[in-house]
């Protein structure tokens, strides 16, 4: 089992690595647990919690919701939970950002521990403490900076996922590669057949790389006041486009990394090389979503995705861009700068 500390202005949380599926019973024996999944996940692997009380969640982003917390906050309250008491968020990301929202606010804060269970939660979300919900339309727009005690991170758990949901988490591997690791891009660019195919090495290289990438930018900037901001990149517009486009998370961030790993190379800031072997990846795992080609969203609806992100901040917006492969920078832009730049992109074809 590999384990890894965050200790950060948010305080501690212990991420473990390997086969921990066979102790998870141990879990249901912790005194007053109680286990937070969703449906999918629960026909799967509820087996693997016998005598646990549960909350199940509808599968997919519509549960998270305050209508969902608040539930779930009825039943924290029928099962008599107290300080002592701690929550299990089993599942994807979903499960996880409801669990720590739910956890961090009742009673002022109970304890939880995550079990990921998909790529883009095992190598991203169930990471750095942000937990939230949705809010008139806008994601994760209420929450709290919170971290789990425990992360506990099975890659087996990945066998059972559908391919576009390891689509979904490779956009947020190929993103921690490009803004902090020119191994982990090289080691991308060679297996990307083998992670789509679920291989288990490969699995297990990529999310320990990614949560050791993720976990070092939260110990050292916990709250997002600097360089956590670059964790965005790709999501400033890939969020905006997901809604607006209906694409899957995967592909929007797909997307907007090309766009602005392109941007990036206008601005003069990443080689014309760097560019070209950034978009190749990109284009093999993401054949119908990257490259500025048919498949380009109306130049309308990037307006639009950067005027609805809720990243912008009055008249700027903080977009990253890529001064390298592994190496990113996070510039405050005039909102209409960033317009101008999309403009001449889509000019440029
Ligand atoms: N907190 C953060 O830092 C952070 C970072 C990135 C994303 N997020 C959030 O994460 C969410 C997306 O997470 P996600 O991609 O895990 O989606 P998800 O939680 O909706 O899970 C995707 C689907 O996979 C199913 N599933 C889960 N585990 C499975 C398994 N082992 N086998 C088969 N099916 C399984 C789920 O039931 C669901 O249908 C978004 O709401 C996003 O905002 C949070």
């Amino acid at each position: 089992l590999k384990e890894l500390r965050i200790s950060s202005s948010l305080g501690t949380s212990t991420i473990c690595l390997g086969p921990i599926r066979r102790s998870l019973e141990q879990l249901g024996a912790i005194q007053k647990s109680v286990l937070i999944t969703d449906r999918n996940v629960a026909s799967l692997y509820s087996h693997l919690f016998l005598g646990c009380r549960s909350f199940i969640l509808s599968p997919g982003e519509e549960s998270k919701s305050l209508s969902t917390i608040e539930k779930i906050y009825r039943k924290f309250f029928d099962w008599r939970l107290d300080r002592s008491s701690t929550v299990i968020g089993f599942g994807g990301g979903v499960v996880g950002d409801i669990t720590g929202f739910a956890a961090s606010t009742y009673l002022r804060g109970l304890p939880f521990i995550l079990i990921p269970t998909t790529l883009l939660s095992q190598a991203d979300s169930s990471v750095g403490g942000k937990t939230g919900v949705n809010f008139l339309g806008y994601k994760n727009i209420i929450g709290t900076f919170t971290l789990p005690r425990f992360v506990l991170i099975d890659p087996c758990f990945l066998q059972t996922l559908p391919e576009e949901e390891i689509l979904n988490g490779a956009a947020e591997i190929v993103k921690h590669a490009l803004i902090a690791s020119p191994g982990l891009f090289r080691f991308l660019k060679k297996e990307w057949p083998r992670l789509l195919r679920k291989d288990k090495a490969v699995l297990k290289k990529a999310v320990l790389t990614s949560i050791q990438i993720k976990s070092a930018i939260v110990c050292r900037d916990g709250k997002e006041k600097g360089e956590r901001r670059k964790l965005n990149f790709g999501h400033t517009l890939g969020h905006a486009l997901e809604k607006s486009c209906a694409l899957s998370h995967g592909q929007a961030v797909a997307w907007a990394m090309d766009f602005a790993a392109r941007l990036s190379c206008r601005l003069n800031l990443l080689s014309p090389d760097d560019l070209t072997g950034i978009l190749t990846l990109l284009k093999n795992l993401f054949p119908s979503s990257s490259s500025l080609s048919s498949s380009l969203p109306p130049k309308e609806s990037l307006h639009a995705a950067a005027r609805l992100d809720k990243k912008r901040e009055a008249e700027d917006i903080r977009f990253v861009f890529l001064s390298g492969i592994g190496k990113a920078v996070v510039k405050k832009i005039p909102y209409f700068e960033l317009e101008r730049l999309i403009d001449d992109l889509y000019q440029s074809g």
